[in-house]
């Protein structure tokens, strides 16, 4: 066993807050933030939680159920569990090789993946980690020649869902980075760095690591015709130069040929416009509290968005999932599969590939435990029937 396995192995880690926890004490203050932080107030991060703790369960007692089912199928493609990892921006800046680590992972444990435009390695490596299901995020970053090019690689990588995320208006006010000057920490300017310092020699391990990965400067899958790879340091400015719009969506549905994912659907009127622009699933999704705080908490959205497609694609959520039981209630309450951003990234940070798979795993013995005291033999078999939600959600858009 390495010292990484041993380290999220131990009995003491049992859930994802000992992950974060790890995590928190191994990663640079500014690192750990990035990850851990929202936009604004963090009212909406909190929201995505706080949501799972309102919907309560009502079990089929005495039952016995044996060994519970957990597979199921996205767009097609089978996973041992519904559930992706979602796409998580910086990774490289978690561990070194953070995107190969984390597909790796989700390839071992048979789940899906989702890597970023805002990845610091190539979708042929990242590609090359898994062989179970992986989806590509597409961010306009670099124009839309960048945008052709890393699609028809990805698809060759094995890439053969495609994501939109349509919730980057503009970058989110993420205070906690603001204040830190997370920014300066992947810019290629060394004075500015300085300030990192006392966060640095603290933390040797990350320090060491961070400087043998010398390649996480440059976005290796946005190549901007006549000038090469994006630098890292331009990602913020880019993206909110590039708003994804239903316009592009139309071009995208053209140079793309597979399946196509929009993510950030937080109403019945974008879900609407996705079917239209013929999206074959879609997320719902609030970015993690990310992006524009005050949004409600994206398990709240869930039935509205499940009752508007009807059928006509497949819905997935992510946001506030730290637990196997909240996998559990996403999918009583229509969705197809959930995505897990920050529960993963703490075991990347707490211990690299193993600590992102202790994460997975750790959901996994959750859900299947939360269905043997539910009574329900499979998550195919979970429904509306075996969870309460409050009265108010039905009358409150907040
Ligand atoms: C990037 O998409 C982020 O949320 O940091």
């Amino acid at each position: 066993m390495t010292r990484d396995q041993r380290r999220v192995a131990s009995s003491r880690v049992v859930n994802i807050a000992d992950l974060r926890r790890l995590a928190q004490a191994r990663l640079p203050r500014a690192v750990f933030d990035y990850i851990d932080g929202g936009a604004d107030g963090e009212v909406t991060l909190r929201e995505n939680c706080r949501a799972f703790q309102e919907v309560t369960f009502r079990p089929r007692n005495a039952v016995a159920v044996g060994k519970c089912d957990l597979r199921t199928t996205v767009l097609g493609a089978e996973l041992s569990m519904p559930l992706l990892l979602a796409p998580v921006g910086f990774s490289r800046m978690i561990c070194p090789r953070g995107e190969v680590l984390a597909a790796g992972a989700a390839g071992k444990a048979q789940i899906g993946y989702v890597l970023t435009t805002i990845s610091g390695s190539s979708v042929e490596d990242v590609g090359a980690a898994s062989s179970a299901c992986r989806w590509y995020q597409l961010y306009l970053v670099g124009g839309r020649e960048a945008a052709e090019a890393a699609l028809v690689r990805a698809r060759r990588a094995g890439f053969t869902v495609l994501v939109i995320t349509i919730d980057t208006g503009t970058f989110g006010f993420r205070e906690r980075d603001i204040r830190n000057g997370a920014g300066a920490l992947i810019g290629n300017k060394l004075l500015p760095k300085l300030r990192f310092l006392p966060q640095l020699v603290v933390h040797p391990g990350w320090l060491a690591a961070f400087l043998r990965d010398g390649r996480m400067l440059t976005l290796p899958n946005v190549i901007v015709p006549g000038r090469g790879p994006m630098p890292l340091a331009e990602t913020q400015a880019a993206l909110a130069a590039s708003v994804v719009t239903w316009k592009d969506l139309r071009w995208i549905r053209n140079v793309w040929p597979g399946p196509i994912v929009v993510k950030g659907v937080l109403t019945a009127e974008d879900a609407q416009r996705s079917l239209d622009a013929g999206a074959a699933g879609m997320i719902v999704s609030n970015h993690g509290g990310r992006q524009l705080d005050g949004v409600r908490a994206t398990l709240r959205a869930l039935p509205e968005i499940v009752k508007a497609v009807n059928g006509r694609a497949e819905v997935l959520v992510d946001g506030g999932v730290r637990r196997g039981a909240d996998i559990a209630k996403a999918i009583c309450l229509g969705a197809r599969a959930a995505l897990i951003g920050r529960a993963y990234a703490y075991g990347l940070g707490a211990a690299g590939e193993a600590g992102a798979f202790r994460a997975i795993e750790i959901l996994r013995s959750d859900l299947s435990r939360a269905l043997a005291l539910l009574g329900c033999e499979s998550v195919a078999d979970l429904g509306r029937s075996y969870v309460d939600v409050p009265a108010s959600w039905a009358t409150q858009p907040l």
